[in-house]
């Protein structure tokens, strides 16, 4: 370590920092363009200039030695390493398979069944009035479309995607009690998800099915179509559950710039990737260096972890602006790396983002209003931020 590098002491997985991370995250960027995380031993990157250099630059700082802290280049993997954990050219065919299946022409075709469903949800929701917006709202929609599109059983999905996608994401971060904790409970959902990976548990024309196809079409191989469809399963779930009750929370906190979306629909695209932003469900991860490489005035030796905080890059006032801890719907706030950059960039932000605007479109064509009518509850998590319980009243204008 170069003796110039700001040095943090604090937890940036403690309790407290992961309910409110932000404080932190401005001392941490303000220290310098890197720190080092004495508790951790890595270096830490919040701003957004050197978190986009490294995400861009995926042949100095690789995926394929996993993006948690765990070096799978000399530690075995919890499991097979998929897309995720590959760089090129192994990760080439794979993110072409995806690209085929979540075509822009794919996921146009999923907007009538997904309008359908959260219409049926609006009106239940509006009919209870108080509602939880985690557990009645933002679990629900993913749970039904997303599997739906999938083409998985109905029967075991919210059992066992929510604590899979917990267990897989808890990776990302630390091997510390909660870590433990969230492997402990996803452990048992191994065996659901890998038999839905199976073609012959997929329904077809679903998601999962395609893949297959393109394994019978000599694409892909079989493993590799097991792999992908279990990156679905795996990833497409609670990143978005986490993403819908971000916005709800943000709807209650700022009910004025809800009420900007309620005056015009329109604004809800903006309102979800402003929230994405502003609130971003995947908060870090890492990369490894492949070669000796000089960045932010540092030297950096070969199969180094560096750990990039892209929810603190997405508050970075220099690329932001002063009001960048502030919630504004006007803002263009689709540069975000919220759903990250480079060749890994989300491939499936096309179903999240379809999921999103179609219930917060039909929310705003509702004039629905929304208080908040107990605590919100942190979800406490060392990679996702987001809610695990948002009390609230919901009515109609
Ligand atoms: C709002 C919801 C979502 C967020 C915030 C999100 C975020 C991310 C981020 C930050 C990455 C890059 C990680 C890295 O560079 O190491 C990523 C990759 C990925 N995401 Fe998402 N994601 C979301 C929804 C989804 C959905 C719905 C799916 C499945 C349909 C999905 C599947 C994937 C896959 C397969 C990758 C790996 C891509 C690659 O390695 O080429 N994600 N996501």
């Amino acid at each position: 370590m170069a003796a110039s590098v700001p040095v943090i002491d604090d937890d940036p997985y403690s309790d407290a920092n992961l309910a409110d991370p932000y404080p932190l995250f401005e001392r941490m960027r303000d220290a310098g363009p890197v720190v080092w995380l004495e508790r951790y031993g890595v270096h830490a990157f919040t701003r957004d200039a050197e978190c986009r250099e490294i995400l861009g630059d995926w042949a100095t700082f690789i995926s394929s030695a996993g993006v948690g802290p765990s070096n799978l280049h000399h530690e075995p993997s919890w499991r097979p390493r998929g897309i995720l954990e590959s760089d090129p050219p192994v990760h080439g065919p794979l993110r072409k398979a995806m690209t085929e299946v979540i075509s822009p022409r794919g996921v146009r075709a999923l907007r009538a069944q997904f309008e359908v469903f959260v219409a049926e949800l609006v009106e239940s929701v509006l009919e209870r009035g108080s509602v939880d917006g985690v557990c009645d709202i933002a679990e629900v929609l993913p749970i039904r479309v997303f599997g739906d599109a999938v083409g998985i059983p109905r029967e075991g999905r919210a059992e066992n995607l929510l604590p899979h996608g917990a267990m897989n994401f808890s990776t990302f971060g630390p091997r510390d009690a909660r870590y433990e904790e969230y492997f402990r409970k996803g452990e048992k959902t191994h065996e659901w998800v890998m038999n839905n990976c199976a073609r012959e548990n997929l329904v077809p024309g679903g998601l999962g099915s395609q893949i297959w196809e393109l394994a019978d079409a000599g694409e892909i191989t079989a493993d590799q179509a097991a792999l992908l469809v279990r990156a679905l399963l795996s990833a497409g779930l609670d990143s978005t559950v986490i993403a819908i009750g971000n916005v709800l929370r943000e709807c209650l906190r700022y009910p004025e710039e809800w009420a900007r979306v309620v005056e015009r629909p329109d604004l809800a695209k903006f309102a979800i990737d402003e929230t994405l932003r502003h609130e971003s469900p995947f908060q870090s991860f890492f990369r490894t260096t492949s070669r000796e490489v000089g960045i932010a005035g540092l030297t950096l030796p070969a199969e180094t972890k560096v750990l990039l905080f892209i929810g603190s890059a997405n508050r970075d006032r220099e690329r932001w602006g002063d009001d960048a801890d502030l919630f504004d719907v006007g803002r263009q706030a689709g540069g975000h790396l919220a759903f990250g950059m480079g060749i890994h960039q989300c491939v499936g932000q096309p179903i999240s983002r379809l999921e999103m605007d179609v219930l917060f479109t039909e929310l705003a064509r509702r004039k629905v209003t929304f208080e908040q009518t107990g605590d919100p509850v942190p979800y406490l998590h060392n990679t996702l931020k987001g809610w695990s319980s948002l009390p609230m009243r919901v009515t109609a204008g």
